[in-house]
């Protein structure tokens, strides 16, 4: 049995700095929690205050994304580049999901959308330390190169409406990962990599399910609110993303996530299309 809330172990995760103490106390949390379920010995959710923007190690160093240099995804340093905005993009991907699960806590939710985004934090942090392994493997470690800045700014943008959050951060920015990852591990497989491939491979397999997560939960609040959720999803991506989104889409991965056509395709035009 533990003190601690579910709500304040996520304030802990996102005031833990250093990218590989973040992960693990993550791991040790999401274990605490799934432990204490299986028990039948449940922790409370309970309130806790999350941070503006979760604690950063003092590198890398953050640049506006115009200004992180550009390499060839073909030379090895292009991979080591790629290997590290995957690593940064996990690192905010656990605090995201330990976020949503502090910041919303006033909402009540059944536990299963607890259980969710803890398995996905815990996921998120495996994959942080895999793709950590992969860059040591290659020479290189995550705070060698500058990484991009904007991350947070999803989060930020939605800290204070729940359904912007999940139509934002699942459904928008991890469908996109669906989109992109199948090309990068096509680059380490030619390069021969197959330690990178087999974490990327990892990472593919579980982004469905985070996504899965996002359009789940969002049709059951567009359920509670008598929402139309096309509509609702739309609006909500209109108000807080900045900008189209971009084709080509994983259609099949995005439909086994429960991401259906008519969902993302209606956005890649900027402002809706009046008829
Ligand atoms: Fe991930
Ligand atoms: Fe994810």
């Amino acid at each position: 049995m533990t003190a601690q809330s579910l709500s304040e172990m996520a304030v802990e995760v996102l005031n833990t700095a250093d990218g590989r103490a973040k992960t693990a106390l993550s791991r040790a949390h999401a274990k605490a929690w799934f432990a204490a379920r299986a028990a039948g010995d449940e922790i409370s959710i309970g309130r806790a205050i999350p941070p503006d923007r979760p604690a950063r190690p003092d590198r890398p160093e953050l640049l506006d994304p115009r200004n992180v240099p550009r390499r060839r995804p073909g030379s090895e340093k292009g991979r080591i580049a790629i290997l590290h905005a995957v690593a940064h993009i996990e690192l905010n991907a656990v605090d995201l999901h330990w976020d949503i699960i502090a910041r919303f806590a006033n909402v009540p939710m059944p536990v299963g959308y607890f259980d969710d985004w803890v398995k996905a934090a815990d996921e998120e942090s495996n994959h942080f330390n895999l793709i950590c392994d992969c860059l040591e493997a290659n020479g290189s470690f995550y705070g060698d190169l500058p990484a991009h800045a904007g991350m947070w700014r999803a989060a930020e943008d939605t800290a204070e409406d729940f359904m912007g959050r999940l139509a934002v951060v699942p459904m928008v920015l991890e469908a996109r990962g669906l989109d992109v990852t199948p090309g990068m591990i096509e680059i380490f497989e030619r390069a021969g990599d197959e330690k990178s491939v087999a974490a990327m491979k990892v990472i593919y397999a579980e982004e469905v399910g985070h996504v899965a997560y996002g359009s789940k939960w969002f049709h059951f609040l567009c359920g509670r609110h008598d929402a139309d959720p096309k509509d609702a999803f739309h609006d909500l991506v209109r108000r807080y993303f900045h900008g189209p989104l971009k084709p080509p889409f994983n259609e099949e991965k995005r439909a086994e996530a429960g991401l259906p056509p008519d969902f993302y395709w209606p956005l890649t035009v900027s402002s809706p299309v009046k008829n």
